[in-house]
């Protein structure tokens, strides 16, 4: 689908396993999702501006490219928190900000409890963190809220994504690029992705 890396690399898809397999336990579960993470967010940095900086070695002066803006992660909570638990060790120094977004079991609308970011959104590079893209509400929900808070460069990055969800995202925010581990099937009657891998915050957190 257009606007939408799907991560195949093998590790990546280790770990997906290891999600959706529904005897994974909660321990195995977050480790896993931070593993997944790890790997996701490194290939959705591939192509953040850069800028130039010389460094010297202990044998000559050269020039080497490092990004050009600060990154900011937004995981919404709280399974987005999973995701993002080992970002320190490919996004070192990022800014971390958090949306707490709940989904109504009934409407399926995510219903915002917590927006915690820092002033000045256009200076960073955005990366919003969850592990699910179902219907797309809570995804739609934080990118038009950035957007609207003066957030300019923004990215998404899911364990896994619906059509439906990519389609909703794609409609509301055209300019953010997605990256996921699968596009699956498509959405169940209750709105849960299928195959999937279940409730991401449940598995991750325990209840
Ligand atoms: C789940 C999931 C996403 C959202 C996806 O969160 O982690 O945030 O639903 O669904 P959508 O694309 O249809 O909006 P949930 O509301 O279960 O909250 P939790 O992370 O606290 O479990």
């Amino acid at each position: 689908m257009k606007g939408v890396t799907v991560i195949d690399h093998p590790l990546a898809q280790a770990r997906l396993l290891e999600l959706r397999d529904a005897g994974t336990n909660t321990d195995s579960f977050r480790r896993a999702l931070g593993k997944l993470g790890l790997l996701l967010l490194q290939e959705a940095t591939r192509h953040l501006k850069v800028k130039t900086r010389r460094v010297r070695t202990p044998l000559a002066v050269t020039s080497m490219n490092t990004p050009a803006r600060p990154v900011l992660l937004v995981p919404i909570l709280r399974a987005g928190q999973g995701l993002v638990a080992l970002a320190d060790h490919v996004v070192p120094g990022a800014t971390h900000g958090y949306l707490g977004m709940a989904r109504d079991e009934d409407s399926l609308k995510p219903e915002v409890y917590l927006e915690k970011l820092p002033p000045r959104l256009g200076r960073y590079d955005i990366i919003v963190c969850d592990p699910m893209l179902a219907t797309g509400g809570s995804a739609v929900a934080a990118g038009r809220l950035l957007r609207q808070k003066g957030g300019k460069y923004l990215r998404f990055v899911h364990a896994l994504a619906a059509p439906e969800g990519v389609r909703a995202l794609r409609k509301a925010v055209p300019e953010a690029a997605i990256f996921t581990a699968s596009l699956d099937q498509g959405l169940n009657e209750n709105g849960f992705i299928v195959p999937g891998l279940g409730d991401a915050g449940d598995r991750c957190f325990g209840c």
